[in-house]
């Protein structure tokens, strides 16, 4: 549910490529999300304002709870949570858990989200990675549209 919504935060900054990866390490106890856009990106007054319940650029709307749900899901596992972004370059947001810990948000049907994803949005391609020590699993919807 986080990766459905916060890509959605891409497709609205016109993204055209949308790269998620989810790495686990054992050994760290470490879980780590990541979600890259080439979207429109922010300023660094509004990148530092991202996460605040309270901020929003959506018109007529006074809380933006996305990125805050995220942050707090990633604190709640004695993660941590970052926000990085550039102006007409894209946004990186980066959301890791404590992957033992009770509350580690769990992944949940990612086929399905991906299947959500890329049939959403048509004009948007994704490339998700999934890694965990020397495996790696990788779809490119860009394979999927060709095919
Ligand atoms: N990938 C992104 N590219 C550009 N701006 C972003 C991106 N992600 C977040 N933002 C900015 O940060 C704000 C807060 O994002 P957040 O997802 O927390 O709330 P929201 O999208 O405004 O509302 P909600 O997610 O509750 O529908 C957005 O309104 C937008 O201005
Ligand atoms: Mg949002």
């Amino acid at each position: 549910m986080h990766i459905l919504d916060v890509v959605q935060n891409s497709v609205r900054a016109e993204a055209k490529l949308v790269e998620i990866t989810l790495s686990g390490d054992q050994e760290q106890d470490l879980l780590t999300l990541e979600i890259r856009d080439d979207g429109k990106g922010m300023d660094s007054e509004t990148c530092a304002r991202a996460s605040d319940p309270f901020f929003t650029t959506k018109p007529g709307r006074r809380i933006g709870l996305g990125l805050a749900l995220l942050a707090q899901a990633a604190r709640e596992a004695e993660g941590d949570f970052q926000v990085a972004s550039r102006p007409e370059a894209g946004t990186m947001i980066a959301a890791s858990f404590r992957w033992s810990h009770p509350d580690c948000k769990p992944l949940g049907d990612i086929t399905a989200t991906l299947e959500t994803l890329v049939t959403a949005h048509r004009g948007v391609d994704f490339v998700y990675e999934q890694r965990e020590g020397a495996e790696i699993a990788r779809f490119d919807s860009r394979e999927v549209r060709r095919a």
